[in-house]
């Protein structure tokens, strides 16, 4: 083709990058062969302790874009990863004592090494995953050197800014192939800074890049075991995740892994961090710039195939300008130019492997069975089986039985040169008439497939942006910043971008609600999934309060109190307190509360199901409204309620006594505490302040701190006053709603707090508590779908009990030991809240 014959017709130029030199460094690799596969061919190693090792299998790593077989993997072993996990320990204590300076520099000299290699692994990228070389050399690998410069400063900070914490271990990473180096920075580079060592495990598609990274670490000098590189599919994975040498795993896949994975870890005292999948919405409003939004939309869903865990699938688009934005979708998906993912003017690459193209068709398949219109352009018949023929058989795409075809443009683009026939390709496509349960609106596709919808106002685009069980992005597009913003604050996902998306950076945290996972990548959010605090404080620091005129009064009712618990006097029957009410237990059934000698000292009913269900449905009523309520507000709650259990003091340390055994010293003690505590949360509910991150882009980046929602408090042994006040005068100061089940050993103090919470102005369904065996209401809490946390102190068999049950919707689980120091509020805070990152461009 000429310039001439490119100006005649208007067609892209062909603009081929070269892949010699990653092809040259695949050779060099041949001498690794262990009589493998096809030797001959690249067979590639194990990085394990600073050297490499051959594996005992291999299998074959292919280009998707043409089905070459580039290289032989190696398939690591249950004993690969033995040995892997024991030269991360061996190198953890050196590590970890190494001055942050020094680990700056080893990050710093590995962000240079990825930058001037940046072609080579751009090109290795493109080669090996299918996704264009216009993003891998202008998003995926500049964002990889950024992550480690970004982190280099976060080790060079680490012994200010992270004080009070401590590196975690051994790490166990596992990631995905749709951003295979990119998802390998964001979990080297924090870990490593804050002094952990790795064992990484790359997707089994996409390895290259991977092992290449390796090298760059063993030439920077990286010491030996710090890094270590064990590569293989589902079941070296499975190896990682089960291996007692390792402290966390931190994984990003499908959510039927991560799940898998958090049963697997139950109960083990792993930490762990999920990044999972999604179902963004992508909310177009008609007031939107709406050339910009069809930009947008490109961007969302047809960049890399859309096999992007944030990808804007769900297109959901104001009924004014709905008819408008399809026609304009459809024309701008005619333009693009799918092909050989090296030729630099190529918007769509190919799909990662056929199993995946396949699932690709199958589920839009299934979306037009149930009544979806298919749109595709009308040169996507020419791709054959999933491969292109470059042969002229664009008859246009009209599987859509509403005559809509392509505008002619295939003429244009044939024949598309140097696109291979046996490439793995799926077209952009568009779902319009999709009904928002069917499969299309709520599975994620992993594909380049879009699924229109329509809404009137701000309000159903909303609900329709939150019907889903995922909550990782959204993107929301109109002029008027108040109802962009507004509508981003009631989107349930981790990052909300406006009139913007798919735009990342280290500085901003990136990761999930719901059963999209927990944990955050990126900002000074992402360095807490690498530490543990160290700061675990005394149980009940002495607090003196000052004699007050409440004394007397508090006096009064204690001994009032008294005669209630020899039963001598008016019975009380401590019931449960539901929605603002107190509530006989369904079952009809009591407890005895016993002291230490065995006397008992009163009946606490013993909830079941049904309670707990109307529990967390009260709790999910309030939820909305306490979260909207201002941190002032919240405040001045919190105060009232210490200042009403303040003023019945004697009364509640009586309680602590008869319960617990504790001196009338130590009780008060505690009950001063749990004042004190009241009033810490108090003060932080106007004050745990969000941040601006200081992202390259112009952007304003807001990372705000969100309440998790609905948690479930399940109180510890000791100090069981002071536990309920401290851990739910937290969760309530950042806006959660709280179902609370009090210790066993002493649930008549959480009783008691009824008539002080009635008196309080606390709303209705905010505070609820329920009495009963502590274990089971935990795993009925924990299974339960609308629970959005569950805080959990207790006997480590009902800990592992609730995580491997939370895997229901994915739910934070937070678990404690029954005894010892009670959390800080600084950990306290963290667990309470989730961090939303919105994201708002500016510029004329
Ligand atoms: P996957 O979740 O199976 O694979 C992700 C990683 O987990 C790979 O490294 C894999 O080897 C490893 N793995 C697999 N089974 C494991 C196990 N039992 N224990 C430990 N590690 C294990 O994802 P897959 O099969 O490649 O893709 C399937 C679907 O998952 C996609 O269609 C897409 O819907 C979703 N997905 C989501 C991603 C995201 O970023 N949210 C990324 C990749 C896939």
């Amino acid at each position: 083709m000429t310039t001439t014959d490119i100006l005649h017709s208007l067609d892209y130029g062909v603009a081929p990058e070269s892949s010699q030199a990653a092809r040259d460094w695949i050779a060099a690799h041949t001498s690794d062969d262990s009589g493998g596969a096809d030797s001959g061919a690249a067979h590639f190693g194990l990085f394990i302790g600073g050297a490499w090792r051959g594996g005992t299998a291999h299998f074959a790593s292919e280009n998707p874009a043409t089905g070459e077989t580039l290289g032989y993997v190696a398939q690591g072993t249950a004993a690969d990863v033995d040995d892997a996990v024991a030269a991360a320990r061996k190198a953890f204590p050196s590590w970890s004592a190494t001055p942050g300076h020094v680990r700056a520099r080893y990050l710093y000299a590995i962000a240079r090494g990825i930058q001037k290699h940046s072609r080579l692994f751009a090109v290795l990228e493109t080669l090996d995953n299918g996704k264009t070389i216009r993003e891998t050399r202008d998003l995926d690998i500049p964002l990889v050197a950024r992550h480690f410069t970004h982190h280099a400063g976060w080790a060079q900070l680490v012994e200010t800014e992270m004080a009070g914490h401590a590196p975690l271990g051994v790490v166990g990473q596992i990631i995905p192939w749709n951003f295979p180096l990119l998802m390998l920075a964001w979990k080297v580079a924090p870990a490593l800074a804050m002094g952990n060592t790795v064992v990484m495990k790359p997707a089994e598609f996409t390895s290259l890049t991977a092992i290449r990274f390796a090298e760059l670490c063993q030439s920077v000098g990286l010491p030996d075991g710090v890094f270590n590189l064990v590569t293989g599919d589902g079941e070296t994975g499975a190896a990682i995740v089960g291996h007692a040498g390792i402290d966390k795993i931190a994984f990003t896949g499908s959510t039927d892994v991560g799940r898998l994975i958090r049963q697997q870890t139950a109960g083990t005292g792993k930490a762990l961090s999920l990044e999972l999948g999604g179902k963004s919405p992508f909310v177009i409003f008609d007031d939107a710039d709406l050339d910009s939004a069809v930009e947008g939309v490109v961007d969302a869903i047809w960049f890399n195939q859309g096999q992007v865990c944030c990808a804007g699938s769900r297109l959901l688009i104001q009924e004014g300008i709905y008819e408008r934005a399809i026609a304009k979708l459809r024309a701008r998906m005619e333009r693009l130019r799918l092909g050989d993912p090296l030729d630099k003017g190529v918007d769509v690459g190919a799909i990662v492997a056929p199993v995946q193209r396949d699932r690709i068709a199958l589920l839009v398949a299934q979306g037009v069975a149930e009544g979806a219109t298919l749109y595709q352009p009308s040169w996507a018949s020419r791709i054959v089986g999933g491969a292109v023929s470059s042969g002229d058989g664009a008859s246009g795409v009209d599987a859509s039985g509403d005559g809509a075809v392509g505008d002619g443009q295939a003429a244009l683009t044939a024949p598309w040169p140097g696109l291979d026939s046996r490439g793995c390709f799926y077209p952009p496509t568009l779902l319009t008439n999709v009904a928002p349960a069917s499969t299309v609106a709520q599975v994620e596709i992993f594909g380049p497939v879009a699924a229109a919808m329509s809404f009137r106002t701000p309000a159903e685009a909303i609900a329709l942006a939150n019907n889903t069980r995922y909550g990782l992005a959204a993107s929301v597009w109109s002029e008027d910043v108040n109802l962009a913003l507004d509508v981003a604050g009631q989107i349930k996902a981790g990052t909300v971008w406006i009139n913007c998306t798919n735009v990342f950076d280290a500085a901003s945290g990136f990761g999930g609600v719901r059963e999209s996972g927990y944990g955050r990548e990126g900002g000074k959010e992402g360095l807490y999934e690498y530490v543990r605090p160290l700061h675990a404080e005394a149980a009940a620091p002495e607090v003196k309060a000052p004699a007050s005129k409440s004394s007397g009064n508090a006096s009064k009712r204690a001994s009032a109190d008294a005669v209630g618990e020899g039963f001598g006097g008016i019975d009380r029957t401590a019931k449960l307190y539901i929605g603002g009410k107190q509530a006989r237990p369904d079952g009809a059934y009591a407890l005895a509360v016993t002291a230490p000698d065995g006397r008992v000292v009163g009946e606490v009913g013993e909830g079941n199901r049904k309670d707990l269900r109307n529990a967390v449905e009260a709790a999910r009523k309030a939820a909305d409204g306490w979260a909207a309520t201002t941190g002032h507000a919240r405040a001045q709650i919190l105060y009232y309620v210490a200042e009403n259990l303040a003023a019945r003091g004697s009364e509640f340390a009586a309680r602590i006594t008869a319960q617990t055994g504790a001196s009338a010293e130590a009780a008060q003690s505690e009950v001063d505490g749990a004042i004190a505590d009241l009033f810490t949360a108090a003060a932080w509910a106007d004050k745990y302040d969000g941040a601006i991150h200081g992202v390259p882009q112009r952007t304003i980046t807001l990372a705000m701190n969100e309440p998790v929602g609905v948690v479930a408090l399940l109180c510890p042994d000791d100090a069981p006053l002071r536990a309920l006040c401290r851990m739910a005068g937290h969760a309530l100061a950042m806006g959660n709603t709280l179902v609370v089940v009090p210790s066993p050993v002493a649930p008549l103090s959480a009783t008691d707090l009824y008539q002080v919470l009635d008196t309080s102005d606390v709303p209705a369904g905010t505070i609820n508590i329920v009495t009963g065996d502590r274990d089971v209401l935990a795993k009925t809490l924990a299974e339960h779908e609308d629970v959005d946390a569950v805080w959990y102190a207790g006997p480590a068999a009902g800990g592992a009990a609730v995580e491997r049950a939370s895997t229901s919707n994915m739910k934070r689980t937070w678990t404690l030991p029954a005894r010892g120091a009670l959390p800080a509020s600084a950990e306290l805070l963290r667990e309470a809240t989730t961090v939303k990152n919105i994201w708002v461009p500016y510029g004329a």
